[in-house]
């Protein structure tokens, strides 16, 4: 093709042209080339046509026919680019949802127990070398084993349907307050045989309900870990003992304890026992309100009523008791500031808590 009519700009786009076509490598580079070769305004095909109007009659003819052979050229190349890059597209599209036989398969996800069950797992783990067994009690309890059995008297506030679930139907069957009742069933069951035992000694968790409004700090539904020991001459030095190892096993071996006097009907003494901040080892932080310290248990030494309801001769034996929240002591060790958290059971905040197990 004879191209020395027409301007030398439109010689050098048309040498261009193939590697420019070339590098196209998807349908909107395609667009743009096209557009600046044949498009209506400003594009080569536009300026040929210009010097084909501003050329000699003579010549117009034959320029005629080179202007249209360039323009089918190019027009033709970037159809058959155009078809190729809508098939490789369509191929790619194609591929996507082609599955690699080779690659490993994801792995299912595992599932994995609750940070609660977990830490209550690890609870039993710490007294378990202490000759602690885990006992459990029904959730719908009766009032003698909630109260009755506990010292709890009978104007005792706590027994007001303000605090508790009662049943309707069963008028005699609530929803448990604490882990206490447990207490009441396993003296009972094994008074026959604490003589030849030597004593007793149990963990008892499990779900708790009150009418709390839910708050970042408060539910109605709950869990604790309650644990007893029943021996004799068993005095505080006992409980304080037990305590120290547990907490050292639970905090590590700098965890400290200390006593504050308490009341609870079915202790006495009572007393309630805070742990030295685990977060700050004392300094003060947001979790111990600065204070160093943190409460996270009530405890006693068995009344001697509790005993002589199940049975056991309060003059032979003795005993502690305690029970700690379970969540109280997750939020502090986790500092999670919202105890909703371990109900809504998001994954993103299980995983972060530990995943799976
Ligand atoms: N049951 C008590 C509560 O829910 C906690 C408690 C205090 C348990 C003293 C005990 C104890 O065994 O000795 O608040």
């Amino acid at each position: 093709m004879d191209l020395r009519s027409l301007p030398p700009e439109i010689g050098k786009a048309h040498s261009d042209f193939a590697g420019l076509l070339e590098a196209c490598t998807d349908l909107d580079a395609l667009l743009r080339l096209k557009g600046a070769y044949l498009g209506r305004d400003d594009s080569f095909a536009a300026r040929m046509m210009d010097t084909l109007k501003a050329s000699p009659k003579e010549q117009k003819k034959e320029l005629g026919i080179v202007i249209n052979a360039l323009k089918n050229q190019w027009e033709e190349a970037l159809k058959s680019r155009q078809s190729n890059l809508e098939e490789l597209r369509r191929q790619r599209a194609a591929m996507s949802l082609i599955w690699d036989v080779t690659l490993p398969p994801p792995l299912p996800s595992r599932g994995a127990l609750h940070p609660l069950m977990r830490l209550i797992d690890r609870l039993a783990d710490v007294f378990r070398p202490l000759g602690y067994h885990v006992e459990e009690g029904p959730e719908a309890e009766t009032e003698a084993h909630n109260f009755d059995g506990l010292n709890i008297p009978e104007d005792h506030p706590a027994r007001g349907s303000a605090d508790t679930f009662y049943f309707q139907k069963h008028t005699d069957l609530l929803l448990r307050t604490h882990t206490s009742p447990v207490q009441v069933r396993v003296l009972k069951r094994l008074a026959p045989m604490i003589e030849q035992k030597g004593g007793i000694r149990f963990l008892a968790p499990g779900r708790v309900y009150r009418k709390d409004e839910i708050d970042p700090t408060h539910s109605p539904m709950f869990h604790q870990v309650e644990g007893m020991l029943v021996g004799r001459g068993i005095g505080m030095q006992h409980l304080k003992g037990t305590l120290d190892y547990a907490m050292k096993a639970l905090f590590g071996s700098s965890a400290d304890i200390r006593f504050r006097p308490s009341y609870f009907p079915f202790v006495e003494p009572g007393c309630e026992v805070d742990v030295r901040c685990p977060l700050c080892s004392g300094t003060g932080c947001r979790v111990c309100k600065s204070s160093g310290w943190v409460e996270i248990l009530g405890a006693g030494l068995v009344h001697p009523n509790v005993l002589k309801f199940a049975g056991i001769k309060s003059d032979i034996w003795s005993g502690f008791a305690f029970g700690m929240g379970v969540e109280r002591i997750a939020m502090m060790v986790s500092q999670t500031p919202d105890l909703r958290l371990f109900f809504e059971n998001d994954q993103r905040f299980l995983a972060a808590m530990g995943g799976m197990d």
